[in-house]
């Protein structure tokens, strides 16, 4: 059985894309699934935002095939982790939870390198091209652990 990570944003198409792009890049597709999807409803079937393209690009990753999708209370059945970029995207996933076992599941993915810290990734939305750069290498950084973990 494929061990299934979710990346969780609020728009799923800035900072869950690249970590979902990121993670894809470090590990065999034949043992983990990797998939991402928002909070919200506002970017469902959107392509990544331009500047997400862009920055993963600059670093030899692919994510134009990824579309927007909204987080499901069935994730919690196919996925065995899931990892949210900041506070209010864990606090929207947890209220979708139904029980420890889903609760159980949901982390901040900076947790992997300032754990208990809970440090955020920020939204870049509203932000120029450099908090893209700046997401992308929080999520290097985190996504090289998970993928260590992973691959053990
Ligand atoms: P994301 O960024 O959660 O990293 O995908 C956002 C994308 C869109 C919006 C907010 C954040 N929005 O309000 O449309």
């Amino acid at each position: 059985m494929k061990t299934k990570v979710l990346m969780v944003c609020l728009g799923n198409i800035c900072r869950s894309p690249l970590a979902e792009g990121l993670l894809k890049s470090k590990v065999n597709p034949e043992e983990v699934f990797v998939d991402s999807a928002g909070t919200s409803n506002y970017h469902i079937g959107d392509a990544p935002d331009p500047r997400s393209v862009s920055v993963a690009h600059k670093y030899g990753i692919d994510i134009t095939d990824q579309l927007g999708r909204q987080l499901k209370v069935e994730d919690f059945d196919t996925f065995d982790f899931i990892y949210a970029m900041d506070n209010s995207n864990y606090r929207n996933i947890l209220e979708l939870a139904r029980n420890d076992e889903d609760r159980k599941k949901v982390s901040l993915i900076l947790d992997k390198i300032f754990p208990g810290d809970e440090a955020a990734v920020p939204d870049p939305y509203q932000g120029g091209y450099h908090g893209f750069e700046n997401v992308y290498n929080m999520l290097d950084e985190a996504t090289d652990i998970i993928a260590k973990e992973l691959n053990k």
